[in-house]
């Protein structure tokens, strides 16, 4: 699949401007804050429903302006997606898929995908297990509507029993009231356990064999999924442990165990990459885990997703530069940098300065 044309109105520095992109590799060109993320994060929005920047959306309305807009036009196999997206500093955005509004923004899941990746998702493997859950969580979303509506479910019933603990007056009571919530994350948990175990399970393959090309077979990737320890029955053993853990959590005031503390472990060579692992190292880890979720959304969906590369070349030595362009061959990509000189025969070039297409 791939986005044809991108319309901008009023978000972030764009007045309006219309993008229209090759199939194959597109670099946009241009100095230091002119707009070029910009351009990946409404990409990406529209396929999402979120930023990868803000949660704040009137943030992206440009300054001085009270509405903006987004529009796609995405080519799949079968059928195209027009996809836009209303910003309004009042009222809440409106979704339209091909001309429709949509009521959830997880109705927009699963109608185009993108992967994206910049210097900044090094934190996926440096930061706290949140970073990978949520790596995990966007991923598998990207395919699995259920998924996506599991882990809202999810939420509201952690939320309900972490104010239970809090509000409780003694054990004793929180021990007769607290059962339902229980019960419920441990069905909830179960399900979102097994749609995180086999996307771990095609993933670690798949980023082994990704981390191995570009590092050219110098480095072996291990990804493991981590979890609570599980005895036996899923359910049966997340409810003994949240009962075992009662005294603890009502002391704390939330619960200590369940797939909202869930990780992902990574090794290089055997060794655990966030500890011991080169900054280049972790980077080029990072980028594998991305090129496994594009050949798993592959996999899944039967087209690869879109790729969006913010500014990844300067952090790469040239060998490893050389690697991810050849890769990116598969797919429709997206690229920023403030210089590009790689050897690459077919690719448009999209020159940016303030908010502005320059080479129209
Ligand atoms: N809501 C907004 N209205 C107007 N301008 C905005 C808004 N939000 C951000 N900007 C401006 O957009 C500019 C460009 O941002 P962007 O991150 O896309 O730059 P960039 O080309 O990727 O730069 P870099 O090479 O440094 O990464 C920033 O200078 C910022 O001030
Ligand atoms: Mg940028």
């Amino acid at each position: 699949m791939f986005i044809e044309r991108l319309k901008l109105k009023n978000y972030r520095n764009y007045k309006e401007e219309v993008f229209d992109f090759s199939d194959g590799l597109n670099v946009i060109i241009g100095k230091n804050a002119q707009g070029k993320t910009n351009v990946l994060e409404a990409i990406f929005f529209s396929v999402i429903g979120k930023s990868f920047k803000t949660n704040k959306e009137k943030e992206l309305i440009k300054w001085g302006e009270n509405n903006a807009q987004i529009e796609g036009i995405f080519k799949r196999k079968y059928r195209d997606v027009k996809i836009e997206v209303f910003f309004d500093r009042n009222i809440k955005k409106n979704i339209k898929i091909d001309g429709l509004s949509i009521k959830r923004t997880g109705e927009l899941l699963g109608h185009v995908n993108a992967v994206f990746f910049s210097p900044d998702e090094l934190k996926l493997i440096k930061e706290s297990p949140e970073e990978r859950r949520r790596f995990l969580n966007i991923a598998i979303s990207q395919t699995n509507k259920r998924y996506f509506y599991l882990l809202g479910r999810y939420e509201k019933v952690l939320a309900n029993r972490n104010k239970l603990l809090k509000t409780s007056k003694d054990i004793k009571t929180l021990k007769e009231t607290i059962d339902i919530w229980d019960r419920s994350l441990c069905d909830i948990s179960e399900k979102i356990a097994k749609e995180r175990e086999e996307f771990v399970k095609s993933l670690s393959p798949l980023a082994k064999m990704a981390h191995s090309y570009i590092s050219s077979g110098k480095e072996d990737l291990e990804i493991k999924y981590n979890t609570f320890e599980v005895e036996g029955d899923y359910k049966t053993s997340l409810l003994k442990t949240l009962q075992k853990n009662l005294n603890k959590d009502f002391k704390l005031g939330y619960t200590t165990v369940g797939v909202h503390r869930d990780d992902l472990d990574i090794y290089l060579n055997g060794v655990e990459v966030k500890n011991f692992g080169s900054q280049g190292q972790q980077r080029t880890v990072s980028l594998s885990l991305k090129l496994a979720e594009l050949e798993i959304i592959k996999n899944r969906t039967g087209e690869y997703p879109i790729l969006l590369l913010d500014d990844v070349l300067s952090e790469l030595d040239s060998e490893r530069r050389k690697k991810l362009i050849n890769f990116t061959s598969k797919t429709q990509t997206i690229l920023t940098c403030t210089e590009f000189d790689q050897e690459v025969k077919n690719y448009k070039k999209i020159e940016i300065e303030n908010g502005k297409i320059k080479n129209k």
